[in-house]
């Protein structure tokens, strides 16, 4: 009897993981030709634009979102973090014509000079490019005359994208720290056919 029964369930189950071995699935890995996402040809385009970090004021554009209990000690502000929703302008100007947001985190990550940890989206807004978006993930010694920053990747006509940023001071007002950035941005990207 108690054999009987076990024969039972033991068939119950091989007919139940046969089920699942035989099931078709497509597989989960292939090589696609590039032109089927409409990557046609790889292009180099260079972006040019001031970013806007407004930490002062009724209206920042830039705020601390956490930091360490000793970061207010620390002659780097070492520990803090800040949330960044920064317009990107033409020009130098704080009027001049919006053409992206930088949007994300930079953090102090540095306890010997002023190193920050840049982990950013820009968006843009304007042209062709509006929608789409690049990625930025690099070091940002913030005193130094040119950072240079790598662009890890992007979205839209950005897909696929990788380059390099190039960040130079404008302008930095030592009361309020609020700051203008010139960058100069260079991405491998595609030409899309869709
Ligand atoms: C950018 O795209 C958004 C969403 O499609 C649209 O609402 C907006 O008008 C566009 N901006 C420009 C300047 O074309
Ligand atoms: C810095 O900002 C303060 C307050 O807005 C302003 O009074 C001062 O003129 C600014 N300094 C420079 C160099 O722009």
């Amino acid at each position: 009897m108690a054999s009987s029964i076990f024969f039972l369930l033991f068939t119950v189950f091989q007919l139940l993981s046969s089920t699942i071995v035989t099931a078709e699935h497509p597989p989960f890995h292939r090589t696609i030709p590039p032109a089927s996402l409409g990557l046609h040809r790889e292009k180099l385009t260079q972006l040019h634009f001031y970013f806007h970090d407004i930490v002062s004021g009724p209206r920042p554009t830039a705020v601390r979102v956490a930091q360490a209990p000793m970061t207010d000690k620390s002659p780097t502000l070492f520990g803090g973090v800040m949330m960044a929703d920064d317009p990107l302008t033409i020009g130098p100007e704080s009027e001049s014509k919006l053409i992206g947001k930088a949007q994300g985190i930079y953090a102090s990550a540095s306890q010997n000079d002023l190193g920050l940890m840049m982990v950013m989206n820009f968006e843009f807004l304007e042209g062709k490019y509006n929608g789409s978006t690049i990625s930025l993930l690099g070091r940002n010694a913030a005193f130094s005359a040119v950072r240079e920053m790598p662009i890890v990747g992007g979205s839209g006509l950005f897909r696929f994208a990788r380059g390099y940023a190039l960040a130079k001071t404008y302008s930095f007002n030592a009361t309020t720290l609020d700051a203008v950035v010139e960058y100069n941005v260079y991405v491998f990207h595609y030409s899309s056919m869709k």
